[in-house]
């Protein structure tokens, strides 16, 4: 084993050129930029809003408006970055193959097992969630409960095995089965009415509104908002769901960039506009750090008076988070999709089916994997790991940036990252930054994960690599 062959890049151009091919089939070009753009916002905008909103009012008070505007920049750094890699590697793996194009073999890897926590883990998580979801929309509607042993984790809350999260992620496979286009079609319903609903929310926050509720505006000072800064950010993950359709989009380098920064100016607008209006309908000191599902929707009750708004509330979440599952388990089969092309992972991945042109087999390894995960085991603390593992890759492109234009200046790029190269190096420390600030425990099961990756890799990828294959 040489160093050299580890970090071996795979030309550029050859991964663009590969685009597309899968074993017995090819994917299919049908994306817009409407719907690529709305397949971002589907695996943004969820449980972030919906709950974390109101469990970091208290740790920034009504400045939380400001924490999301920090989230953003640091998100935004990131998102350029991604819009450039995008739009000159408009392939399904993202970041991995970006990684592969610029740092090397090894790298990639490891930013691939990173973007299984971004993906896999995390949507597994976001399932449990769904089902909580589900059981306090049923719950308003009288006479409708489903039993705690079907809708928690085994061992929490009487839970047996959580059905009603097997269910989402079955039920968006099922229209991941059909193809990508109807899947993106439905994503575009579902975005739709989770911002219908979010404006609604706002409409009758707003007739509640007090400007006593906003002082004092920052309580816990510039520290206070920082930390706040840090827990929403975990509301900005998904802007980059894109860029996993590069091989399905109609114009990949000139859509991927668009896609990629208009998804991230929605979610940031639809977000400050929620926090502003919720921290102006209630008194920031009734915010409840451990709160639930239940907190948008108990400031609609409050505002009004009347419970139907809670219950619209209530059924836009439902609807937010399985657009998440969907496109989240979506973004995951088309990046092993790419792995399994380079031999890094087993073919089966990257088997296409030629009439629906769609990797069938790939997208049911991944439902049985979510589904197993979120049936059965109780995935409370998953945020954070999830939050690292995407900083990481977050970083890793900020680097790619920086390499492929000092290494490939002559490619075509569909977008360049501004101010250059002060933008891609700010958005790698501000990750870093981030990073640090996550909490220890957070960083151990990060250690773990990542020796599981490597231990994988030599196992496996090393010897598969259709790249040293040819070397050798
Ligand atoms: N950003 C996604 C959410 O908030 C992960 O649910």
């Amino acid at each position: 084993m040489t160093l050299a062959r580890l970090l071996r890049t795979k030309p550029t151009e050859r991964i663009v050129a590969e685009g597309g091919h899968g074993e017995g089939g090819e994917l299919r070009r049908t994306m817009s930029l409407w719907q690529l753009t709305l397949f971002s916002v589907g695996a943004t905008l969820g449980t972030g809003i919906f709950v974390i909103l109101g469990q970091a009012v208290p740790k920034a008070g009504p400045a939380v408006v400001l924490a999301f505007g920090l989230a953003a920049i640091t998100a935004l750094f990131s998102a350029l970055s991604y819009a450039e890699l995008a739009g000159t590697i408009p392939v399904a793996g993202s970041s991995y193959s970006y990684a592969y194009a610029t740092l090397g073999e090894l790298v990639a890897w490891v930013c691939g097992w990173c973007l299984m926590l971004e993906y896999a883990v995390s949507v597994a998580a976001v399932a449990v969630g769904w089902g909580e979801y589900l059981n306090a929309f049923l719950r308003a509607l009288p006479g409708f409960t489903l039993p705690d042993a079907i809708t928690h984790s085994p061992g929490q809350g009487g839970g047996v095995v959580n059905v009603t999260a097997i269910l989402i992620v079955l039920l968006t496979t099922w229209l991941l089965l059909y193809g990508a286009s109807e899947s993106a079609t439905a994503n575009a319903v579902f975005v739709l009415i989770k911002v219908a609903v979010l404006l609604f929310f706002c409409v009758v926050a707003f007739t509640a509104f007090s400007s006593g509720n906003l002082a004092p505006f920052a309580p816990m000072g510039i520290a206070g908002i920082t930390a706040a800064a840090s827990q929403v950010f975990f509301s900005y993950i998904g802007f980059d769901a894109a860029s996993t359709a590069g091989e399905e989009a109609r114009n990949p380098r000139r859509d991927l960039p668009l896609a990629i920064i208009l998804s991230l100016a929605v979610v940031t607008a639809v977000y400050v506009l929620v926090a502003v209006a919720a921290v102006g309908a209630m008194p920031w000191t009734d915010f409840d750090p451990e709160g639930t599902e239940a907190g948008l929707s108990h400031i609609a009750g409050l505002a009004t008076g009347a419970t139907w708004p809670g219950l619209v509330v209530s059924f836009g979440a439902v609807i937010a988070i399985a657009s998440v599952v969907l496109t989240v388990i979506y973004g995951q089969t088309r990046i092993l999709f790419a792995m399994s092309r380079d031999g890094l992972i087993p073919r089966v991945f990257q088997r296409v089916n030629p009439r629906r042109q769609v990797p069938v087999a790939n997208t049911l390894l991944v439902a049985l994997f979510i589904s197993v995960l979120a049936g059965l085991v109780p995935l409370g603390q998953l945020a954070e790991a999830t939050s690292i593992g995407t900083l990481f890759a977050f970083a890793i492109v900020n680097v790619g940036v920086l390499v492929l234009r000092y290494r490939s200046p002559e490619l075509p790029r569909g977008f360049r990252v501004p101010f250059f190269p002060a933008t891609p190096v700010l958005g790698a420390i501000l990750c870093v930054v981030v990073m640090a600030g996550l909490a220890g425990v957070t960083w151990l099961a990060f250690g773990l994960w990542m020796l599981a990756g490597l231990f994988c890799y030599f196992a496996y990828g090393y010897g598969h690599s259709r790249l040293n294959a040819e070397v050798s």
